[in-house]
């Protein structure tokens, strides 16, 4: 059948960076993305704004200065993968959606460490764990940041709506994104160490993965402020981190990837900016989009 996951076929999986640095990864998808092979779209990611950072106004700049520039590219609708203040100081909730009347395209936000859930559900958004299709895919969006620790989690509840969800996307015919701000994929020294641990939700979302390993395709994160970062290694999910629009941080990843401290992919790319995501006809590819610059890197993954 066209649509599922064949591991028989064998490597044909093409794993493209135009700049960047990927790792072995295993499996190998075949016509896996045919529910959205015939629309092939593209959709922004934001994460890490941080307003009021230190005080100083330039995170509020950066916000107004990307949404000009998402407002004259591509992109369907808008994710923000959470800290969209900085510290949860309830000034900056109003001074975003301000901001945020500014962008011309529908934004989907969950919240980060950095926010505090009375407020963002009051400024922001009035549901936190929800989802929308777009195109064949369902995107399915969920809380998972505490407000006093870099880990993450799932709880039993979300467990139990995602996978409503996920069967859902099964009985319609719809692949699965999931965005959370803290990644589930674990990432100890020389990478962060933040994650969602296995008792804390880590084991159940994969158990779902892998249920539902023929249409999972990725899973969007903030947190890290790395730039783009990920893995692909379990199942055909490829899992992300996103750049901060604020702030990133040069962590030699690159360099410990090349030595075999760590795995996954790293584009090795750190200004301030955010991911232009494109999707369909058995290809994924994330372009780094630095404020006030062309994309010159990118991570593109392709499945025939
Ligand atoms: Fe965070």
């Amino acid at each position: 059948m066209a649509t599922e996951l064949n591991r028989q076929e064998a490597g044909s999986r093409r794993q493209l960076l135009r700049t960047g640095i990927a790792a072995a990864t295993a499996g190998t998808w075949t016509h896996c993305m045919a529910a959205a092979d015939h629309e092939t779209f593209s959709f922004v990611i934001v994460s890490d704004t941080h307003l009021g950072r230190n005080d100083d106004p330039a995170a509020e700049e950066q916000l107004r200065q990307g949404i000009a520039e998402i407002n004259a590219g591509p992109g369907d609708f808008v994710l923000h993968l959470g800290d969209i203040v900085d510290k949860a100081r309830a000034e900056h909730y109003p001074r975003y959606v301000a901001a945020r009347a500014e962008l011309k395209k529908p934004i989907h936000e969950i919240p980060g460490n950095h926010d505090n859930t009375e407020l963002f559900l009051r400024h922001v958004t009035g549901r936190i764990d929800r989802s929308f299709d777009h195109d064949g895919v369902r995107f399915v969006l969920f809380g998972n940041a505490h407000e006093d620790s870099h880990d993450g989690f799932l709880a039993a509840e979300q467990v139990e709506w995602i996978t409503g969800e996920c069967s859902q996307a099964a009985a319609l015919g719809l692949k699965i994104v999931f965005c959370c701000h803290v990644p589930v994929h674990a990432n100890r020294h020389p990478d962060r160490g933040w994650y969602v641990k296995p008792d804390d939700g880590q084991t159940a979302f994969y158990d779902l993965v892998e249920k539902h390993s023929d249409r999972v395709l990725l899973c969007l994160h903030g947190h890290f402020h790395n730039g783009i970062r990920g893995w692909q290694d379990h199942h055909q999910v490829v899992e992300v981190l996103c750049p901060s629009l604020c702030y990133n941080q040069d962590r030699n990843l690159e360099e410990h990837l090349r030595a075999g401290r760590a795995s996954g992919f790293f584009v090795p790319e750190l200004r301030t900016g955010y991911t232009i995501a494109t999707l369909g006809n058995g290809r994924l590819t994330l372009q780094y989009k630095p404020l006030g610059s062309q994309v010159d890197a990118e991570y593109s993954v392709e499945w025939k």
